[in-house]
């Protein structure tokens, strides 16, 4: 897993928590790397795990809900860093339509190290879609997330549920939206 996703769950932490807990943190975790982190070094991701549940222990609030908020926060900084990938699309759906064959591939030319889930983007009908996750790491919040985060971002009156499904050849989430009429 690329640095950038641990440089900005940092910066979520003391974005949203302040710099005392992300001291916290690093001290009561004692991570392998020592958590030196760069953007373009890579990282095992059972260190940002291993933050995320600290800070679920600080906080009180569910890792779980913690990584989707993470999500959010990671999809406003994509935007804002990485505007070119996006300035083309006009909905969240086309978004996702692009992620697998052509986000995901550019980061990868950027990247060739970069650990990336399977997102697969299936139309249902007019006002249906689904989106398909897959990966090797457990990380269907984040995925989560960053569809919420894009769908703020396009201001699309979509809605969002989520379905996991059992694990099969990794961890596997399936959400629909459904846009509003
Ligand atoms: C401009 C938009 C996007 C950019 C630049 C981008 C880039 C990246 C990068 C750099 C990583 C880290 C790879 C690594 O750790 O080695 C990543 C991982 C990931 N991306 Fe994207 N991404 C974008 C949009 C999306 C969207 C819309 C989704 C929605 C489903 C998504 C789902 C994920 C997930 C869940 C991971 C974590 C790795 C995993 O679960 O296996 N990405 N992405």
């Amino acid at each position: 897993m690329k640095g950038v996703v641990f440089t900005e769950f940092v910066d979520f932490v003391e974005t949203k928590y302040g710099l005392e807990l992300v001291d916290l943190l690093f001290s009561n975790c004692q991570l392998e790397s020592g958590g030196a982190y760069t953007s373009i070094a890579t990282y095992d991701v059972k260190e940002l795990l291993q933050l995320v549940g600290e800070l679920s222990r600080q906080t009180d609030v569910s890792p779980s809900k913690l990584v989707v908020e993470y999500g959010r926060h990671l999809f406003r900084f994509f935007a804002r860093t990485r505007a070119s990938m996006m300035s083309h699309l006009s909905s969240c759906e086309e978004l996702m339509a692009s992620v697998e064959n052509q986000i995901h591939v550019d980061v990868r030319k950027l990247y060739p190290d970069a650990e990336l889930p399977s997102i697969k983007f299936e139309r249902v009908s007019d006002l249906q879609s689904k989106v398909h996750y897959q990966s090797a790491r457990p990380l269907a919040d984040l995925a989560e997330g960053l569809i919420l985060e894009s769908v703020v971002h396009f201001r699309d009156p979509i809605t969002v549920v989520r379905k996991d499904l059992p694990p099969g050849d990794g961890c596997i989430a399936e959400f629909v939206l459904t846009r509003n009429v």
